[in-house]
């Protein structure tokens, strides 16, 4: 799909992107809008060869396409200057790759952090109150009557929620955990969460004077603080090697026979393979997973666990903010061409 043929810049979007708002932008700025419509989900190394061309100024990419030297030196050869990824994570970048054949990086952060903490939310509550399987289950016709110990869950309220990585998405999280179902706080992250902290203790003091019992928060020296202390566990911290399987067989072990542990960062934080294990051994301990290991494929026996809620990495998909993270690296591409500072550079 073409866009402003004539125009002087060549962008080129590997996926087509929701809403219009991006593509009008660089057409009003003289660029040719060149969308892939290729059926194939997910494109090889030698479709984007193919897509990039002579030349091309630009591309707006996907996290499912390996953005390494390979890509960056025919970027490079093509006179591109500018690459944005329409994700806040970047691990299937390159960067040091991207800087030595001279293509600015771009990313989207901003735009998907409540969007992408409601789902970590909904996944929680979903875990404690099993409204998965109880949807199955009345689906399936087997219901024939109330009875008191029908899927009996967790009660939110007065537990502790842990988060480990409270950056701007696990900072959106904790808040909407404690605000929303008045739990108390642990976090852990290297950097000190002080609005979170703020925030909590300001509420937890309103709760007071209200005569009920105040939320409070811990911030947790170490992670595995977090994995014995906590009910409710979310992940959000950014892969790279030192968060690789940071979830395992030892940390899930360390976690309460009764905790429930949500992921919407990245698949290969937690080791898929020790997680079926954990998760068979111990039936009472539950998953929210949005992301895999493996995408798009999940570990063996992953979908057969009663006690696993699986969703396709859906975490940033509402319409206002997928249509931001479109219109953002739109921007990251626009603004490396016309020489205006690089949008949000990860770098920075
Ligand atoms: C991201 O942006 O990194 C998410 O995984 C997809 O929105």
């Amino acid at each position: 799909e073409v866009w402003n043929p004539t125009g002087k810049y060549r962008v080129v979007s590997t996926k087509p992107m929701p809403g219009t708002r991006w593509i009008n932008l660089l057409i009003e700025q003289d660029c040719r809008v060149e969308i892939c419509t290729q059926k194939k989900t997910i494109l090889s190394v030698d479709d984007i060869i193919a897509l990039i061309g002579d030349h091309c100024d630009g591309v707006i990419g996907q996290l499912t396409e390996d953005w390494g030297e390979t890509l960056f030196s025919a970027l490079s050869r093509a006179g591109g200057k500018a690459f944005s990824n329409m994700a806040v994570g970047y691990n299937n970048v390159d960067v040091n790759a991207a800087n030595k054949y001279g293509v600015a990086v771009g990313n989207t952060p901003g735009v998907l952090t409540e969007t992408t903490a409601e789902l970590a939310a909904s996944l929680s509550v979903a875990a404690a109150r099993r409204i998965v399987e109880a949807d199955e289950f009345m689906r399936a016709g087997l219901y024939d009557g109330w009875l008191p110990h029908l899927f009996v869950g967790n009660l939110l309220k007065g537990q502790t929620v842990g988060v480990i990585g409270a950056g701007r998405i696990g900072s959106a999280y904790a808040r909407m955990m404690v605000e929303g179902f008045k739990m108390n706080l642990i976090y852990y992250d290297l950097y000190q969460a002080t609005r979170l902290e703020k925030f909590v203790t300001a509420y937890g003091a309103f709760l007071k004077a209200n005569g009920e019992q105040p939320v409070t928060w811990k911030r947790a020296s170490s992670m595995d603080e977090v994995l014995r202390e906590a009910d409710v566990i979310s992940l959000h911290p950014v892969l790279d090697k030192t968060t690789y399987h940071l979830i395992n067989k030892e940390s899930l072990a360390t976690m309460k026979k009764e905790a429930i542990l949500v992921n919407c960062s990245r698949g290969p934080v937690v080791d898929e393979v020790a997680l079926v294990a954990h998760l068979k051994e111990n039936p009472m301990f539950r998953v929210g997973l949005d992301v895999f290991e493996d995408e798009p494929f999940m570990k063996p026996g992953l979908s057969d666990m009663k006690n696993a809620i699986v969703v396709p990495h859906i975490a940033s998909a509402s319409k206002w903010t997928r249509e931001g993270m479109a219109t953002l690296a739109a921007l990251n591409v626009l603004g490396k061409i016309k020489g205006y500072p690089i949008w949000s550079d990860p770098n920075r």
